[in-house]
């Protein structure tokens, strides 16, 4: 039994796993950022501290254990906000401490790609090598998964980050932080065709997302110079086509990573994997490949959480990894 800790960003969240069930998932969203576009790390390592306890407490409760039961502590290690991550560091580690139990120390991105591992109704785990395309708000990756404990990264994006350009997008719109879940729900109404933005032209797997919000930038200068009503007027329109571009981008290269490693088994993670276009433009790609698996988690399990933490850590246990009250976090931890 794994109690798992996220902190690396703007949720502070806590997990019950035993096995690869979870017996809780616990998140706190820290919603005091919306008003500020982004998420401001200060705020955010206060939020933590002051939710840390109760939600960690909520875990324990949900799940219907004792602290003593645990048999490891997993935590988010780095990368993410220096201020976030000490937040969920110092306090799991002082829950061992404390408690005696063995520690862990998790990548947050190599959680996210093997939170599809988590026993869930309508999941199923991939099979060994798989493909994940790896997209949340600091990340966008394609990483060959050899093993739980081998994964090498094929692709990067060379500036932002996929849901780096949905909410950046969203901002320009008018749409409070995070935009990525309103461009999704404004664009299901809308046309993806009504308007084109820029294509990158990137080589390799590698992708880039700065162009694009460049080009909608300029685009919305001066359709809103015409007519200030223009984006009110046509929200869903713009929303969708966003949208289509960023789900483009993402699928061409992705499609590319399978032709090259001939992997026929994929699996798309973090925040953005909740992408209804993202999902359906999958979907269509297996409905014409019956080769290929695709494998997509349920949404709780995509956002940050510390359910994919816990699962992370349980692989890590498993394989005789734990870490003693030195380690420290690392808003930069290498891959
Ligand atoms: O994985 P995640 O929760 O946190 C990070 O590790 O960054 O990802 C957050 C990102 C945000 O940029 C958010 O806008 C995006 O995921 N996101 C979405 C959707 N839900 C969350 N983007 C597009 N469509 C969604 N439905
Ligand atoms: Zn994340």
């Amino acid at each position: 039994m794994i109690l798992g800790i996220e902190s690396s960003c703007d949720d502070t969240s806590a997990a019950v796993l035993r096995g690869t069930q979870i017996l809780a998932n616990i998140t706190h969203t820290q919603l005091i950022h919306e008003a500020y576009g982004g998420v401001v790390p200060e705020l955010a390592s206060r939020a933590h501290i002051e939710h840390i306890v109760p939600v960690v407490k909520r875990a324990i409760e949900t799940a219907q254990v004792s602290l003593k039961d645990i048999d490891a502590i997993a935590f988010t290690q780095g990368p993410g906000l220096m201020g976030s991550l000490v937040v969920g560091t110092s306090f799991a580690k002082g829950l061992a401490l404390a408690l005696n139990k063995p520690l862990i120390g998790v990548h947050h991105m190599k959680a996210h790609i093997l939170s599809h591992f988590i026993t869930h109704e309508g999941m199923t785990a991939p099979s060994f090598p798989y493909l994940c395309l790896t997209v949340s708000g600091g990340h966008t990756q394609i990483v060959v998964v050899h093993d739980a404990m081998n994964m090498e990264i094929i692709g990067k994006t060379i500036d932002d980050a996929a849901g780096e350009a949905f909410d950046k997008a969203a901002k320009m719109l008018g749409l409070p932080y995070p935009g990525g879940p309103l461009i999704d729900h404004y664009g299901k109404t809308g046309n993806p065709m009504a308007f084109t933005f820029a294509e990158p032209n990137i080589p390799e797997l590698n992708f880039s997302f700065s162009g694009l919000k460049t080009s909608i930038l300029y685009f919305l200068q001066k359709e809103v110079a015409k007519d200030p009503d223009f984006v009110a007027l046509n929200l869903n329109d713009l929303c969708a086509s966003i949208q289509h571009r960023i789900t483009e981008i993402l699928l061409k290269k992705l499609k590319k990573a399978q032709l090259q490693t001939g992997i026929t088994c994929i699996a798309v993670s973090g925040g953005v994997s909740v992408n209804s276009e993202l999902r359906a433009k999958l979907q269509a790609w297996q409905a014409t490949n019956p080769k290929l698996t695709i494998h997509v988690a349920h949404p709780s399990y995509c956002t940050d959480n510390a359910a994919m933490v816990a699962i992370t850590g349980a692989f890590l246990f498993e394989a005789g990894i734990t870490h003693d009250q030195q380690i420290s976090a690392n808003a930069k931890l290498p891959w």
